[in-house]
């Protein structure tokens, strides 16, 4: 095991201690509930994580895309799994019912009709069957079916046809009342109402829910507030990031991923640059500013990236790096640091002890 001051930067590195923490207490708090965890791979794209997710207890895992199902598949990491993604056209079907047969169970969502006869056509082609979720949109303004009635009526279409198994309904991400993610003028009934709602008038249509899944980071410490869930969908909390600290619901020494990079140039008093830019950290900021936090320099800011180059604002830093120095930042969004990197290297007591190819990186279709 060669000491992590050997690597090259930039380097995305995983605090394995942290890692593992961060796996066993989402795991521990949704088992102590009674809610089936089903983290999302997207985060990590590592199979290898995928595995201890499961060893854990995690009762399946999660997906966005065909491609991440078909790689972690191939690694063999769960034999159930979610796929949250409206699948469309022909070619992506084929490849649906294909890497389905290597499954026990692949589920769908889906939150128009469109995609219910797409996947249908699918399932009679390969004389398969596609069990689906109906996904709900409860506050985030993306997907999703926009009232509980619209739930039940594609629920009830969809189910109609030839090979669709209706199993439930979906969100993301699970929300207390308020304002919507995307859109701040647009005020939601958040996923609680939502949720109760649909589930009296399936009841009312005698249409059993044998799942009611709910997903995201934030939510997880309070899924007990939403009663009806059989699971939950995280995928940012096994590394944590920026967004989550910001969010209250991690501190940052429950942040695993820290991008080690070097300090190339100090060119004003008030000013570092670093060996990384949007190339590694991406240009991400969702619902922060910012691009990153300097763990050495908790008061520096990064109020610019370019591809290559990081600049450090050390105008309010008590202390200020010297050229050659190595830092460590904590990124704003680290799913999709994940997807910028072939390897990820996971480090313990100062050591490199595991070297992960991001085996699903790039599986964007
Ligand atoms: C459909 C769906 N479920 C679950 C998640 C996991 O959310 P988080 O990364 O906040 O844990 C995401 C994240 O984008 C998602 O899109």
């Amino acid at each position: 095991m060669n000491p992590v001051s050997e690597l090259e930067t930039p380097a995305v590195t995983v605090l394995m201690d942290v890692m593992e923490d961060n796996i066993q207490r989402v795991q521990a708090h949704l088992s102590k509930h009674g809610i089936a965890n089903r983290p999302h791979i997207k985060t990590h794209k590592i199979p290898a994580l995928g595995k201890l997710q499961m060893q854990a207890g995690a009762s399946g895992i999660t997906c966005q895309k065909i491609g991440e199902v078909e790689v972690f598949a191939d690694a063999n990491v769960a034999d159930d799994v979610l796929l949250t993604y409206n699948i469309l056209g022909a070619a992506k079907t084929d490849r649906l019912m294909a890497v389905a047969k290597r499954l026990k169970r692949l589920a769908v969502v889906l939150d128009n009709d469109v995609v219910a006869k797409g996947l249908s056509a699918a399932a009679v082609r390969h004389q398969g069957e596609i069990p689906f979720l109906i996904e709900c949109d409860t506050g985030m303004g993306r997907n999703g079916v926009q009232t509980p009635q619209a739930a039940l009526d594609l629920a009830r279409s969809a189910m109609r046809l030839r090979g669709m198994r209706f199993e439930g309904i979906m969100t993301f991400p699970l929300k207390p009342p308020g304002a919507s993610l995307t859109n701040p003028k647009l005020s939601a009934p958040g996923s609680l109402a939502f949720f109760r709602e649909a589930l009296k008038i399936f009841g009312q249509a005698g249409i059993p829910v044998p799942v009611i899944s709910g997903g995201g980071t934030p939510a997880i410490w309070t899924v007990q507030d939403y009663p009806m869930l059989t699971e939950h969908r995280a995928g940012t909390c096994i590394y944590n990031d920026v967004m989550t600290v910001a969010s209250g619901t991690a501190t940052w020494d429950n942040c695993a991923m820290r991008v080690r990079a070097t300090v190339v140039s100090r060119p004003t008093e008030t000013r570092a640059v670093f060996d990384c830019g949007t190339k590694v950290l991406t240009s991400d900021t969702y619902t922060v500013s910012g691009h990153g936090h300097v763990m050495e320099y908790p008061d520096a800011v990064i109020p610019v990236l370019s591809e290559e180059h990081g600049v450090i604002d050390l105008s309010n830093a008590k202390k200020k790096p010297q050229v050659g120095e190595v830092i460590h930042i904590v990124p704003n969004h680290c799913c999709v640091v994940s997807n910028m990197v072939d390897e990820v290297y996971g480090v313990r007591g100062g050591k490199v002890e595991a070297t992960w190819a991001v085996a699903a990186r790039g599986t964007v279709r």
